[in-house]
């Protein structure tokens, strides 16, 4: 590959360009990976306006000279028909919402569309891959397959030191993971976006595949708190929920288990109910003799490991640690030829085995809830 990178970016939205409400923001991190070397070749959005005001704020940045020949466009066709042979695109960033991705179904193709139009082009996909159905996921990772593409899928956390400290000792001390327990607890005083209460769950379901390796979906059993119910009601909701559909409103509380084909149970609990900002987040790896206890990964991450012979827990503390910089700087290397693809910790056929426990739990809790509530 030449000395500059020429990047694609696709959505002109909060993951590409950031957001008051989270430290994501790929740019930021691809003009610190490659400095110079960075070339956006062009930013489509059919919004136009949006992606008029993303590339303005950039132009008046830091590292105009990346973005001086950035293009905008509506389509990735209009993309492909007007980017010149120079200017095409070694790395494109995926960053649309996932209701135009992840399937091979007309206008939820964006995958596709890329892989067609740009053969030769690197995919950064965000989670999660898709909204709809799983099955057109598994025929977009066919597509990968045979077009041989290089696909990561955004599961940040997996880049953690914090994370891959764990993996390191389950690997040198030859562990078999026996459980896996992830608690997600949103404080919801402040969370005003209404599609952050429309059905989409994040957090946990991903790092604990991550240790518990592949799920037997047929094996997981949800149980949910509803918003109808008694111990549902919330006091300090700050905005109006009334227009999201009864059906479409997230339970306050879902708690899920299930086992892994490796033999190990995994268990998760999403709340939505403490007060103020900060989050509770935690996940639990368990093997013999050995506990570990991820504690805040989306902040300051704390790892406390408890050890064979010893009751005495250990405590690591990683600051400074940006996983959003880590997951894009691997990506990067292995373009690149100066990483083995394995570097990329999440696959996007890893990613889908992730969107299929997301939908085997909110589908078996939603039998349960027809069945108890
Ligand atoms: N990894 C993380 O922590 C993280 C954080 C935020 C968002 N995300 C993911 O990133 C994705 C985008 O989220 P966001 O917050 O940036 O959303 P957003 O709504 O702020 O921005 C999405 C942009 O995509 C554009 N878009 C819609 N259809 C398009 C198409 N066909 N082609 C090109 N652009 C199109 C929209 O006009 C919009 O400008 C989601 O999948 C979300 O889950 C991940």
């Amino acid at each position: 590959m030449s000395h500059i990178v020429n990047v694609l970016l696709i959505g002109a939205g909060e993951i590409n360009f950031g957001s008051v409400e989270g430290p994501w923001n790929h740019t930021l991190r691809l003009e610190k990976i490659l400095g110079s070397r960075l070339r956006v070749v062009a930013l489509v959005d059919p919004d136009r306006s949006r992606a008029t005001d993303a590339l303005n704020s950039k132009l008046r940045s830091a590292v105009p000279e990346a973005w001086k020949d950035c293009a905008l466009f509506p389509t990735v066709a209009d993309a492909a028909a007007s980017i010149p042979p120079q200017s095409v695109p070694h790395i494109a960033i995926v960053g649309a919402p996932p209701f135009v991705r992840g399937t091979d179904i007309p206008g939820q193709d964006l995958e596709l569309q890329l892989v067609n139009a740009f053969p030769k082009c690197a995919l950064f996909v965000e989670k999660p891959v898709s909204s709809g159905p799983e099955d057109p996921c598994w025929r977009v990772a066919q597509k990968f397959a045979a077009s041989r593409t290089l696909v990561g899928v955004g599961y940040m956390l997996r880049y953690l030191k914090a994370v891959q400290m764990i993996k390191r000792i389950i690997s040198d001390y030859g562990l078999v993971v026996m459980g896996t327990n992830a608690r997600y607890v949103m404080a919801y005083e402040w969370a005003r976006k209404p599609a952050w209460w429309d059905k989409a769950r994040s957090g946990g379901r991903d790092l604990s595949r991550y240790f518990g390796g592949d799920v037997l979906l047929p094996s997981v059993v949800a149980h949910t708190v509803q918003h109808s119910e008694p111990p549902g009601r919330l006091s300090a909701t700050r905005f109006d929920e009334g227009p999201i559909p009864a059906e479409n409103r997230l339970p306050r509380l879902t708690s899920a288990t299930w086992k892994y084909a490796g033999g190990a149970v995994g268990t998760l609990t999403h709340v939505i109910a403490l007060h103020g900002t900060t989050y509770d987040t935690e996940l639990e790896v368990y093997a013999d003799g050995w506990h570990f206890k991820l504690v805040d990964p989306y902040s300051t991450p704390k790892l406390c490991v408890r050890r064979p012979g010893s009751a005495e827990v250990e405590v690591h503390t990683f600051t400074g640690d940006d996983p959003f910089y880590t997951e894009l700087a691997t990506f990067v290397d292995v373009v690149e030829g100066r990483r083995e693809s394995e570097g990329v910790l999440s696959s996007y056929e890893d990613a889908i085995k992730t969107y299929e426990l997301t939908w085997a739990i909110r589908r078996a809790s939603e039998r349960a809830a027809e069945d108890y509530i």
